[in-house]
């Protein structure tokens, strides 16, 4: 089944790239990424002087031993410019159908870092070059990272300079915080000073928490911390709504970016309108190899919904994200209890007694919707440990708008 799919007048071999992070560090991690499957890569973000990383940057939070947030400290590339561009010609001349993105990051006052990063990157081979201008630790205290995709004056002018330069002719793509008011006023800037894509989203702003025991924070760099940047399953919905919205305005082709850990997060990705996404944390995670568990769970769905490419299905969800006057005031929906599934752990009726409209009853160790009371929240669905409650449309939808 074919599964590629063109982005900025490339052909991906599939939609999965690595983001930039620790599993693209180097050229070597880079190779054994592509040897397992991922389409492309964008390299950890360039930058004129290479980065002493701090020890102990990252820390996690679980639930039952899941990691669901990730946060890390992490800075910049370690390596030095020219080491990277010998990399990229390299791997370039081993992968030639492999996407290579550059990602540069120069200071917000300096026309010349960033263009010699982008030439350097551009000269070696890269297919695109992303703009990081979104690292929210380290960098924003300097009026770097996420301090230029904050301050819209800055975003342009860094795209300007890069965009009015004859030398630079690949695509050029600014990578965007979630740490706005209003992302797609941001994206509409780059997009005025003819940004050729957008990337989305960065990691967020975040403080993990702390250790009970010692009462330092997570993590404790000699007892101390500062907000990190917070990555992996937690951050989906909140990557999901700035595609969303910037696949609506300014409407440049995005390739997305955030809580991506399997094919099915991916494909939603892709029903919002991003031909491309990217990942890292659930890389860091569980390795490589877990594209060809993505390539599959894509070629299942789309053999499921008979879609013969991924463009068929591209945006597909797209047209059911509307404005919340748009949602129809009438909808009317009910719990319907399969008590052959109830297991009696009071789950809905817990919820529904002390945050809903005490509509549910437990008998014999079973429970009962009381429709005289229910308004149809959903609550005791979304907790039912069993599937036991499921939702039933009360009403007749009215012809699609
Ligand atoms: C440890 C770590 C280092 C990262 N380094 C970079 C970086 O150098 N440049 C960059 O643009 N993004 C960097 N990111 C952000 C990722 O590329 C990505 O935008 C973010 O983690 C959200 O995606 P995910 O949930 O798949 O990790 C880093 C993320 C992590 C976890």
């Amino acid at each position: 089944m074919d599964i590629s799919i063109d982005y900025l007048g490339k052909r991906f071999e599939n939609p999965f790239i690595l983001a930039s992070g620790p599993p693209t560090a180097d050229a070597k991690m880079i190779k054994r990424a592509f040897e397992a499957g991922w389409a492309g890569a964008v390299i950890k973000t360039l930058i004129r002087e290479p980065v002493k990383n701090l020890h102990n940057r990252f820390a996690v939070n679980k639930i039952n031993e899941t990691i669901y947030a990730f946060e890390n400290l992490e800075l910049l590339s370690e390596r030095t410019p020219e080491v990277w561009y010998q990399d990229i010609l390299t791997l370039k001349s081993s992968f030639p159908n492999k996407v290579i993105i550059g990602s540069i990051m120069g200071d917000a006052k300096n026309r010349d870092q960033w263009l010699e990063l982008a030439l350097g990157c551009q000269d070696a081979g890269v297919d695109f070059i992303e703009l990081n201008f979104s690292c929210p630790h380290g960098y924003p205290e300097k009026g770097n990272g996420s301090a230029i995709g904050q301050n819209a004056e800055f975003s342009a002018r860094i795209t300007k300079w890069l965009k009015s330069e004859k030398k630079i002719t690949v695509p050029i793509i600014p990578k965007l915080t979630a740490a706005v008011t209003d992302i797609c006023y941001i994206g509409e800037v780059v997009a005025k000073v003819e940004a050729d894509g957008i990337c989305a989203i960065n990691t967020f702003p975040s403080i993990m928490g702390f250790d009970l025991k010692t009462l330092e924070p997570k993590p404790a760099i000699g007892g101390y911390t500062t907000a990190g940047g917070y990555s992996g399953p937690g951050l989906k919905p909140i990557a999901l709504r700035c595609v969303s919205d910037l696949v609506e305005n300014p409407g440049l082709p995005v390739m997305a970016c955030g809580g991506v850990s399997s094919g099915s997060d991916a494909i939603e990705f892709i029903l919002i309108g991003a031909p491309i996404v990217q990942v890292c944390t659930a890389v860091m995670l569980k390795g490589y190899s877990i594209v060809l568990k993505m390539q599959n769970e894509l070629k299942e769905f789309m053999k499921w919904h008979k879609f013969s490419s991924v463009a068929d299905f591209l945006h597909l969800g797209g047209n059911h994200i509307r404005q919340f006057s748009e949602l129809d005031q009438s909808f009317s929906a009910k719990p319907k209890i399969d008590t052959e599934k109830c297991n009696g752990c009071k789950n809905c009726f817990i919820s529904c007694h002390d945050a809903g409209y005490m509509a549910l009853e437990m008998r014999d160790n079973l429970a009962f919707v009381d429709y005289d009371k229910c308004r149809g929240c959903s609550l005791c669905y979304q907790v039912c440990s069993t599937g036991a409650i499921r939702m039933v449309e009360t009403y007749q939808r009215s012809v699609t708008k």
